[in-house]
């Protein structure tokens, strides 16, 4: 409810910029400071590059409640951008297809027509799928082991797998991944600017329209070629497949790639869930929560609400600092460290709200499985380096490793 006269409170400062250093010695926990701001206050005042008086959200209710509330805006074009370096950044409206830039009504429709495509049942039966594709890649990799001390894990395994389940989803060729995938990964990083960023997508989806072209004309068993069936453009086609070619890329195999660094840095839960193989699905959401790669979201309220006892203003920008909520102490005990045993659902890792991750039951089924198989068929997988020299992925929006050598004693 909006209300003239939000509760009182002692205004602190403004802060004068977003944290986005992370601690060193360990790579998986968020910039030490968002922790300190939660505690004092879990929603405030932030000075924006570009001059913008805006908020950041910290804590897990209310990045929980400003999430579901559509009274805040996901249109890029209204926001202000919290990134250092963005001080003449003002970002172009969504492209076509990309969902998370719109609001409703083009996004009810969007989603609505995508979402009957991406049931829990549907995903569930790729199981089998990704049990074949994961045990191919490991099987890869133990020939590959057979003449080299180590092996990239990132190339080897985490970057193929999701790579070749959303391919074969969609009904776009693998074999013509250098294609695409360059463009995919370009679209996706901040390290890149705006223009870059929206010429690759362009590019994505000319990839794309070629496919659903052909599609149209001789439909194959597909996501892309069902979609022809429905009222939705080329254009539309075209965009939609390219937005979800890039979301089914690197968010999953950042997640297996991060996710494995964290495990072999806690033996004793990679220990844990190569006894109990049945703990796969409880694992994967607290690496989800415990890593949330994707850390900052942003959102630019509509109207004047009340969240909190604070009142942000209509025009103003919120950064939702994703990574801090999972890190709520009063949501998650203990959270900041990693707990397979823990139940962690309810993490704000996949989104909340209207925007809420539509493949995350396929990226659930592959986690489920490519953690396990890894580390059940190399019991002594390790690092084949220093942790601290894991090259990590410097960016602005999706946290992960660039690459991941490891090696196991081979039989
Ligand atoms: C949306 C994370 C895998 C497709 C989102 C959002 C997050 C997210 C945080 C919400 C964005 C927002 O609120 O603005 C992840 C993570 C993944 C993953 C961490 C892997 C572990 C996937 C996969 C696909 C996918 C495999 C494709 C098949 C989408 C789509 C949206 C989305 C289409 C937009 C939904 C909408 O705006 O209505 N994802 N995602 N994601 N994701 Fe994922």
């Amino acid at each position: 409810t909006t209300s003239q006269n939000a509760a009182p409170h002692t205004e602190a400062a403004p802060l004068a910029e977003l944290p986005i250093t992370r601690p060193t010695g360990c790579p998986f926990d968020p910039p030490g400071e968002l922790a300190r701001l939660r505690e004092e206050q879990p929603l405030r005042r932030m000075r924006y590059p570009d001059g913008h008086l805006g908020w950041l959200a910290t804590g897990y209710s209310v990045a929980r409640a400003i999430s579901a509330d559509t009274r805040f805006s996901s249109r890029y074009e209204l926001m202000h951008i919290p990134f250092p370096g963005a001080e003449g950044v003002t970002l172009p409206p969504a492209p076509v297809g990309d969902l998370t830039g719109i609001d409703p009504p083009e996004h009810t429709r969007y989603r609505r027509l995508l979402m009957g495509k991406f049931t829990v049942r549907r995903m569930r039966e790729l199981t089998t799928r990704v049990e074949e594709i994961s045990a191919e890649h490991l099987d890869a990799m133990e020939r590959l082991r057979a003449t080299a001390d180590s092996v990239d894990l990132v190339e080897a395994y985490a970057h193929p797998v999701p790579a070749l389940m959303i391919c074969e989803l969609l009904g776009v060729p693998y074999a013509d991944r250098d294609a695409f995938q360059h463009h995919a990964r370009a679209a996706t990083t901040t390290d890149l600017s705006v223009d870059d960023q929206y010429a690759a997508l362009a590019a994505l989806q000319e990839f794309v329209r070629e496919l659903v072209v052909a599609k149209r004309a001789k439909p194959t068993d597909d996501l892309l070629s069902d979609l022809t069936t429905t009222d939705l453009t080329d254009d539309e086609l075209a965009g939609i497949g390219g937005f979800l070619l890039g979301a089914g890329l690197d968010t999953t195999s950042n997640m297996i790639g991060l996710g494995t660094f964290a495990l072999l840095t806690n033996p004793e839960q990679a220990e844990a869930l190569r006894a109990d193989p049945g703990l796969a699905d409880q694992a994967v959401e607290e690496l989800m929560r415990y890593l949330t790669i994707a850390h900052t979201g942003v959102r630019a309220a509509l109207e004047d609400v009340e969240v909190d006892g604070r009142l942000i203003r209509a025009g103003e920008s919120v950064t939702l600092s994703v990574q801090a909520a999972n890190r709520d102490p009063h949501r998650f005990p203990d959270p900041d460290t990693l707990d397979v045993h823990r139940k962690a659902t309810g993490h704000l890792a996949f989104g909340h709200g209207i925007h809420q991750c539509l493949g995350q039951q396929l990226a659930r089924v592959e986690m489920r499985v490519a953690f396990p198989a890894l580390f059940t068929r190399f019991p002594t997988l390790r690092l084949a380096v220093p942790p601290e020299e894991v090259p990590l992925r410097s960016d602005l929006t999706l946290h992960g490793v660039q690459r991941l050598p490891v090696t196991w004693d081979a039989r």
